[in-house]
């Protein structure tokens, strides 16, 4: 009832992890194996393992969280073996690799070798971390968004996905979605944090978190309209090859559906999965299944994109 499928790719649930929330280590990879998520996605990787920004780094805000982590991970070969591992004990269920180089060299060298490799899961490269000083996101600068995936694309022959920063222009969408459709990308995952956003402590007049002096991205229910929009969005402008993940804001299966009726084909939780743990999967699937049954839908494509507009 609650199956999707993002390519050739099939899954029994729509619901999934947003990178970087419990997929660090193989611990917490483990327990997502174990939950009742439709998939899992790694923690977005670089070549060499880093240990990221000083702490503290993440903050629980009223109606979300603000991080800077700074992109620690172990590296790309520990979740390649771990993936791979997978898909050898579970070869039905298929997962998705996040990749997110310092550098365009750091992308090439880690699709290379996910290109090289018996992986044959979803690839995500992630074109928008917004915490590692001196290093833009490459989502808002279109030339190199472009020329990032000619690079890419010259070799890389396995189901490519990209995660997006939250645009706010309506030309934003039309630019960008004019550039993804020239690919042959298999999805577009929207959205990351809001970028850079900042939070000040009432009691002490201080930022909440250290790095870059407390700015950071932003997510939970601050970020529920800014994904439905970009999700939305996309979906009206990708080409029908090109599905849409949804990620950002969502709490309780009313937030997936909207998010679904937006045109989603995959929902990731970032924030409230933080805060509840993987046990929150099977609370959504539960309370998902109750709203598509209100409704009288009986599958996901019953109700995909089917917002109603006046
Ligand atoms: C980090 C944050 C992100 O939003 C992202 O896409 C990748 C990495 C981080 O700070 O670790």
């Amino acid at each position: 009832q609650l199956a999707t499928t993002i390519g050739a790719f099939h899954f029994d649930n729509v619901l999934m992890n947003a990178s970087g929330v419990h997929c660090y280590d193989l611990t917490q990879l483990h327990e997502l194996e174990q939950s009742e998520a439709g998939s899992l996605t790694t923690k977005s990787a670089t070549s060499a393992k880093r240990l990221g920004n000083p702490e503290p780094r993440y903050a629980k805000l009223a109606l979300g969280s603000i991080n800077s982590m700074g992109l620690p991970n172990e590296g790309l070969d520990y979740y390649l073996d771990f993936a791979l591992t997978h898909q050898q004990q579970l070869p039905d269920q298929p997962i998705f690799m996040s990749i997110a180089g310092l550098t365009l060299e750091d992308n090439i060298a880690m699709a290379q070798k996910i290109e090289a490799s018996d992986f044959a899961g979803l690839t995500e490269l992630n074109l928008s971390c917004p915490n590692v000083p001196g290093k833009p996101q490459v989502g808002y600068d279109f030339d190199r968004t472009k020329y990032v995936l000619d690079t890419i694309f010259e070799f890389f022959t396995k189901p490519l996905g990209v995660k997006l920063p939250p645009y706010f222009d309506l030309a934003q969408f039309d630019e960008m979605a004019a550039i993804l459709n020239q690919y042959p990308l298999v999805y577009v995952n929207t959205i990351n944090s809001l970028g850079n956003g900042l939070w000040v402590d009432p009691t002490d007049d201080t930022v909440v978190i250290k790095p870059k002096g407390g700015f950071g991205g932003i997510g939970g229910q601050y970020a529920k309209p800014i994904a439905l929009a970009n999700v939305r969005a996309f979906s009206q402008r990708l080409k029908p090859e090109i599905q849409v993940i949804g990620t950002g804001g969502i709490y309780n299966g009313r937030d997936v559906y909207d998010l679904i009726l937006c045109g989603a084909s995959m929902v990731q939780v970032g924030s409230a999965l933080y805060e509840e743990g993987p046990s929150i999967f099977a609370r959504l699937k539960q309370e998902l299944a109750a709203e598509m049954q209100a409704h009288g839908y009986h599958s996901i494509e019953d109700f995909r994109g089917k917002l109603k507009i006046m």
